[in-house]
């Protein structure tokens, strides 16, 4: 399939079944603004679950957090934000178009090729508001551009409460914005957006050892939740391109139709972050290992990740057509912990009321444990296909002969494999093959 044309199919499926839609459609949209339907909620949810059971429930060594968006002001001096989170602009002489100098590919303008633009200019992306009944700068309040923040203000907290010592971390997943100036490429960049982040304390000494294990576990989770390994790679950064804070900083890319670019970055922050913080707060936020009588200021690795990104990618990642039987089936191939719906229950026969009332009565039953749903508005091929659409894993057909056998059609989604189970031994057997 034509990469382009890939982008397009999924864009237009995801409208079409209520995956992702333009913000405020109804009022011509807004720019860099998506809104999860249906099925599009479901998956992100299940994005969110599998990287909080791998990075929380799963270690001993890590416990979450959900702190606040908005931040006291002075976090954003301390950070570096209100000083360096800039982007550096242009605009292009000829089209007008104001650009990130980073994204002029050749020097020539990405919208009509020109070569000629104004000087350069630096824009802070964070976005402000107000706090309180009144507007002035004494009450300006910033929307957090990213989750980190929360995490290094309460690391004293969670010292005391959790009564944690490095090496740990602390997990967040949340909303975070910016006034990004260059928009595009459907959810891969937002101006809200979600992260998942992770501030790992550890020992100076051990940073960089725990720097390169985090960037194989990151690795790893996109692989095995079905990522396919050819469109997954590491990149370093440069020097010059490493953020304010970072020693070092390593992104997982993903190949999108647009081409190669950044999932999650893993960065080694050094101390920086904690020793701002101190001096802007008067706090001592240095760890006192007592064994050995010694205040030290951890290191902390960074695997930040957008959860709008990792989504967008197992969209794509998800993506099939196939022939069947001289029609394309499009399918959705997700792993079976991100697929929005496990299990469809579909009767055979809409006007036979004993088989409609079998068919709810299972999904009544199975909804309990698994997420399923219900649908009799079409013949069966045609349900089959929706399914297929929106990535299933299973589908239960109810048939008159169910009513005599007990038995129920379960058709798994990718082999398209039939197989008669007992109704009593249905939940059991979804649950194990949906554990698998
Ligand atoms: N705390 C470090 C940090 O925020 P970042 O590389 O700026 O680092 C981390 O962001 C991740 O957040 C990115 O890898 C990406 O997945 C996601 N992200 C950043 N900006 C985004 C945007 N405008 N839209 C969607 N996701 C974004």
């Amino acid at each position: 399939m034509q990469k382009n044309n890939l982008m397009d199919k999924v864009v237009s499926l995801s409208k079409r079944r209520g995956f992702i839609f333009q913000s405020s459609e109804i009022y011509g949209g807004l720019g860099s603004s998506w809104d999860y339907g249906p099925f599009g909620v479901e998956l992100k949810n299940n994005v969110k679950a599998a990287w909080w059971k791998a990075v929380v429930h799963h270690r001993d060594d890590v416990v979450g957090l959900d702190a606040a968006i908005f931040m006291h002001p002075k976090t954003w001096e301390a950070s570096g934000h209100i000083e360096t989170f800039h982007d550096i602009l242009v605009d292009c002489r000829k089209c007008n178009e104001r650009l990130r100098k980073d994204h002029i590919v050749a020097g020539k303008c990405p919208s009509c090729g020109a070569s000629d633009f104004t000087e350069e200019q630096a824009f802070n992306s964070m976005l402000k508001t107000n706090l309180g009944a009144v507007e002035s700068k004494d009450n300006i309040c910033y929307l957090r551009p990213e989750t980190a923040q929360g995490i290094f203000v309460n690391f004293k907290n969670i010292l005391d409460s959790a009564h944690r010592k490095p090496p740990f971390g602390i997990a967040q997943i949340g909303k975070s914005f910016r006034n990004e100036i260059t928009a595009g490429n459907f959810t891969f960049r937002m101006r809200e957006f979600e992260q998942m982040e992770i501030e790992y304390f550890t020992k100076p000494d051990d940073a960089q050892a725990c720097y390169e294990e985090w960037i194989n576990l990151r690795l790893q989770w996109y692989k095995d939740l079905g990522l396919r390994e050819e469109n997954l790679q590491l990149r370093k950064h440069a020097d010059d391109e490493l953020a304010h804070y970072a020693a070092g900083c390593t992104d997982i890319e993903y190949q999108f139709p647009f081409g190669w670019s950044e999932l999650e970055g893993i960065a080694n922050r050094t101390d920086y972050d904690l020793k701002q913080h101190s001096e802007h707060s008067g706090q001592d936020l240095r760890y006192f290992d007592q064994p050995n009588n010694e205040r030290y200021y951890p290191y902390v690795i960074e695997p930040s990740g957008g959860v709008d990104r990792a989504t967008l990618a197992f969209l794509v990642d998800a993506y099939h057509e196939e022939e069947v039987n001289g029609k394309t089936r499009v399918v959705l191939k997700f792993n079976k912990a991100l697929a929005p719906i496990k299990v469809a229950i579909l009767p055979l026969l809409k006007k036979n009321s004993d088989i409609v009332a079998l068919a709810k009565n299972i999904k009544q039953d199975l909804q309990k444990n698994m997420v399923c749903v219900y649908d009799d508005s079409a013949a069966i091929g045609k349900l089959y296909r929706r399914q297929d659409e929106v990535g299933t894993c299973y589908c239960v057909t109810v048939d008159v002969e169910s009513l005599e056998d007990k038995q129920v059609t379960v058709r798994e989604r990718d082999s398209m494999q039939q197989e008669r189970i007992s109704i009593d031994k249905l939940k059991e057997y979804l649950t194990n093959q949906l554990s698998n």
